[in-house]
């Protein structure tokens, strides 16, 4: 990388109009590809919190809104295009005091709790196990199950994964049967406990390493049913975590997860998801891209354990976290969602991608109508986020070969002592050998001239999608559902091994070369 170091504030900087001065410069190797994206990467969290799922995804089968057996037509159609790969549910700090037994059977039999973590809520278990599964198979994707080790039983556990999967004459089995499905579900993800260190028990690490051994010991392989254990692992910077799980659990789990958030702290105001100035949005980025460094030193830990990189890591919460949007219920976590989270989106991917060997699920938080969802839902009305549209255009990269690259360009020194690259690129190879490219100019005032070489790629025709929009702080609204949307993107021009692009300020391009 290089750094050019500008000095002065930032925000004095952009006026002046100091940034983009030279071309950027991208090498892609397209003959060093190795590591396959794995599709899980672009992975999604439905929790029980204000209205992701009743109202969000699930508004029941005599409702007025048009529904597919209960599911909201207009978001099921959404995220089917998106290729959602892995969903993970219930929760969350939910599924910590989430009683899996309330949500089977009759609907008016099922008993009803408050939701403590969420504004105390009353949730009526209308949707359990097999709306959540069925939901599942219908968006083609794996379910993920975040089981309950903080208020819950190890029996209570063995016992959910026996009635998901177990094809036999077991007690659990013919429960499911009894509750009219006959034919056992696959599911392969299960987390054991989710932030166990904080919502999920406020545990240390060494007591919830025993807790994983014992729970896991329980919860049993049927019937061709492979689980993939998933512990439940640091916040951000807790490394001793990572250590303490990969010393006393090592092998026994098949993943360990992370969590990290763009979020300006816990305590206090998290700053508008709407309403905020430059100097916020280049923190934001900054803020963003230090998942990078967070990742590097979370793997060094789990490489020291584990050279094989048989564990894999499992960012299975991620995204922007403001405060929540005014005049919603409070506890509810509802946000907009503005072409700023695009970037958060766009930047955290091309990171992800680099380090796919050990990186091998992320969800982000959380699918609808909570913190960075793809999608916002008001009654019978529903917006598609800037946040769904970087999803839509970098799913060409889901199970692709990413192709390493280099990125010389202008770096910003931000808040807080971060840098902050003003292009941020990806590339990678798809099954029918087609490259994409996807690449971020995070100027918010100037047009990026970009040079792409590309080594080891043959190509002719190149074309792409932009997402852009005049405001950086536009987003979609019910009134205004089309502010920010995708767009054919022209000015790219290819002369053999290169590219010539440029990129509009504040833009995320997709190009595919044919
Ligand atoms: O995504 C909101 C909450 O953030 C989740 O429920 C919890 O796991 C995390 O603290």
């Amino acid at each position: 990388m290089n750094i050019r170091y500008l000095a002065g504030s930032l925000t004095m900087a952009a006026c002046l109009g100091l940034y983009a001065q030279h071309p950027a410069v991208i090498t892609i190797h397209g003959d060093q590809g190795k590591q396959i994206i794995p599709k899980e990467i672009y992975g999604q969290f439905a929790e029980h919190l204000g209205t992701c799922i009743y109202g969000g995804l699930w508004v029941g089968e005599d409702s007025k809104i048009s529904n597919i057996k209960g599911y909201r037509t207009d978001v099921f159609n959404a995220l089917k295009e998106l290729q959602v790969p892995v969903l993970r549910w219930p929760g969350g700090c939910f599924a910590d005091e989430y009683h899996w037994m309330d949500g089977i059977g009759p609907k008016e039999q099922r008993p009803k709790m408050v939701n403590n973590n969420w504004g105390g809520t009353i949730e009526d278990n209308s949707f359990g196990t097999h709306e959540f599964l069925n939901l599942c198979e219908m968006l083609g994707c794996e379910p993920y199950i975040s089981g309950n080790v903080g208020s819950g039983t190890v029996e209570e556990l063995a016992k959910w994964v026996e009635y998901m999967t177990s094809e036999g004459d077991s007690p659990m089995a013919r429960l499911r049967r009894q509750n009219g499905r006959d034919k056992a579900w696959k599911v392969k993800y299960l987390g054991v406990g989710n932030e166990s260190w904080g919502c999920g028990g406020s545990m240390r690490p060494e007591y919830y390493s025993d807790l994983y051994r014992r729970y896991s010991t329980y919860c049993r392989n049927y019937d061709g049913n492979q689980l993939f254990k998933i512990a439940s692992g640091a916040s951000d910077y807790d490394y001793n975590w990572t250590r303490v799980l990969m010393n006393q659990v090592g092998g026994r789990m098949n993943g360990l997860s992370l969590h990290y958030y763009t979020v300006a702290g816990w305590s206090g105001s998290k700053g508008s998801a709407t309403k905020f100035d430059n100097e916020d949005y280049y923190w934001t980025l900054g803020k963003c891209r230090e998942i990078e460094d967070v990742l590097k030193r979370h793997i060094a830990i789990m490489d020291g354990f584990d050279p094989q990189k048989n564990i894999a890591l499992i960012l299975d919460e991620w995204g922007t976290w403001w405060d929540e949007e005014p005049g919603t219920i409070r506890g509810h976590l509802y946000q907009q969602n503005t072409l700023r989270d695009a970037f958060v989106a766009s930047l955290s991917f091309d990171i992800f991608h680099k380090y796919t060997e050990r990186l091998k699920m992320a969800n982000i938080a959380q699918i609808v109508n909570v913190l960075q969802s793809m999608i916002l839902t008001k009654d019978d009305k529903m917006v598609l986020t800037p946040t769904y549209y970087v999803f839509k255009m970098y799913k060409v990269h889901q199970n692709a070969t990413f192709l390493p690259l280099e990125v010389n360009c202008e770096v910003i020194d931000v808040r807080d002592h971060r840098k902050l690259p003003l292009v941020s690129a990806t590339a990678s190879r798809d099954k029918d050998g087609k490259v994409h490219i996807s690449l971020s100019n995070v100027d918010l005032e100037n047009e990026q001239e970009i040079i792409v070489r590309l080594s080891g790629i043959s190509a002719s025709r190149v074309q792409g999608e932009i997402l852009t929009s005049a405001n950086i702080a536009d987003y979609n609204s019910f009134e205004q559902p089309d502010v920010v949307k995708l767009a054919p993107f022209k000015d790219v021009r290819i002369n053999k091994d290169m590219l010539k692009v440029k990129l509009p300020a504040k833009s995320i391009v997709t190009l595919e070369l044919l």
